[in-house]
């Protein structure tokens, strides 16, 4: 039957069928900087490269230009009296990250980059005890995230060749099949402290089931991480309904945010203000009323709370933050 739908979506024959479809939805290809094709036949590549760096947001370069300019105008004042005051600047971007990602706003936090902030996550979520030391990977993981787990095991006086385990795909198989994760975890579950797999695989593309494996390890008592480098602004997600332990990812890719912007953190609202969860703490992680009381010891007890974050440079926030700001509008 050919409804306008199905027409809309039937597969392009030709160049003279894909500028149809463009017409009929322009998307939003007009609000980036598209770099011009190789060999100078089209004025714009097809760019199909947003899974290592995604385009420029054209509502960019004034965003930063603003700030920097109150930065020159103001100086230190800057903080309180430019026009997106620098102080509070995080909090503009947390509720667009909870939106991103399917959290509630407390959850989220925008900060450092993504194998920092995994690494602070780890501080708090990766606590082996007893026979219960293993941190489950893929085979496919990033090589970032392979180092920084096997630094974690090396950081508990473990060794990493026991304590990592990267799961595989069957001999034949490109890709793990949920069981193949939900079984592992079903066997050896109890041996495992912290699953820690990418949501989409950077390597393959594939698309884990989140939900599934997230309560597979859950119900196996493990903690259940995920790196959404390549899958924030690019799949649905619902982290906080999946009851995700915690999750990291970049803003470089998917989100357009630019090389070395700020990644994002989410920490489940059941691990929120708990204090037995181990945490790095600077001066970011205090309230920010007694912020600049300059204290020799926080006021405050060590608790996961997104909204502080942990640790906060304001002038990396100049030069990132807006960059951030403007990729969620363009989305
Ligand atoms: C899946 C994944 N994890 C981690 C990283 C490392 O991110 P960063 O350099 O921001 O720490 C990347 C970078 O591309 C990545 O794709």
């Amino acid at each position: 039957m050919h409804t306008p739908e199905r027409e809309a979506h039937r597969p392009a024959a030709g160049e003279a069928d894909a500028h149809r479809l463009d017409e009929a939805d322009p998307g939003h290809r007009h609000l980036f900087h598209v770099p011009p094709a190789d060999g100078g036949d089209h004025p714009e590549s097809a760019y199909l490269a947003g899974n290592s760096l995604g385009l420029q947001p054209r509502a960019t370069r004034d965003e930063l230009l603003a700030d920097l300019d109150a930065w020159r105008r103001l100086g230190v004042e800057g903080h309180l009296e430019a026009e997106r005051p620098w102080l509070p600047y995080h909090e503009l971007l947390t509720a667009p990250a909870a939106r991103l990602v399917g959290a509630r706003p407390t959850e989220t936090v925008v900060m450092n980059s993504l194998t920092v902030n995994l690494h602070l996550l780890m501080v708090s979520f990766y606590r082996p005890a007893g026979v219960r030391t293993r941190i489950v990977i893929e085979d496919a993981a990033f090589p970032s995230d392979s180092y920084a787990v096997r630094s974690q095991a090396r950081f508990h006086g473990l060794d990493p060749d026991d304590t990592v385990v990267r799961l595989r795909p069957r001999p034949g198989e490109d890709a793990l099949r949920t069981e193949d994760v939900t079984d592992y975890l079903a066997a050896e579950g109890e041996r495992v402290a912290l699953v820690l797999l990418g949501g989409v695989n950077y390597l393959t593309g594939e698309l884990l089931d989140i939900a599934a494996i997230t309560a597979a390890g859950r119900a196996a008592g493990a903690t259940v991480g995920w790196d959404l480098a390549h899958a924030v602004g690019n799949v649905p997600l619902a982290l906080h309904d999946w009851d995700v332990d915690f999750a990291a990812w970049c803003s470089y890719k998917y989100l357009n945010s630019g090389p070395g912007a700020l990644a994002g953190v989410f920490v489940h609202e059941r691990h929120l203000g708990d204090p037995d969860l181990p945490r790095f703490e600077g001066w970011w992680s205090t309230a920010a009323a007694t912020r600049f009381e300059m204290t020799p010891v926080s006021r405050h007890r060590p608790r996961w709370r997104p909204g502080r974050s942990p640790t906060r440079r304001s002038s990396r926030w100049v030069r990132c933050a807006p960059r951030w700001s403007c990729s969620t509008r363009s989305g």
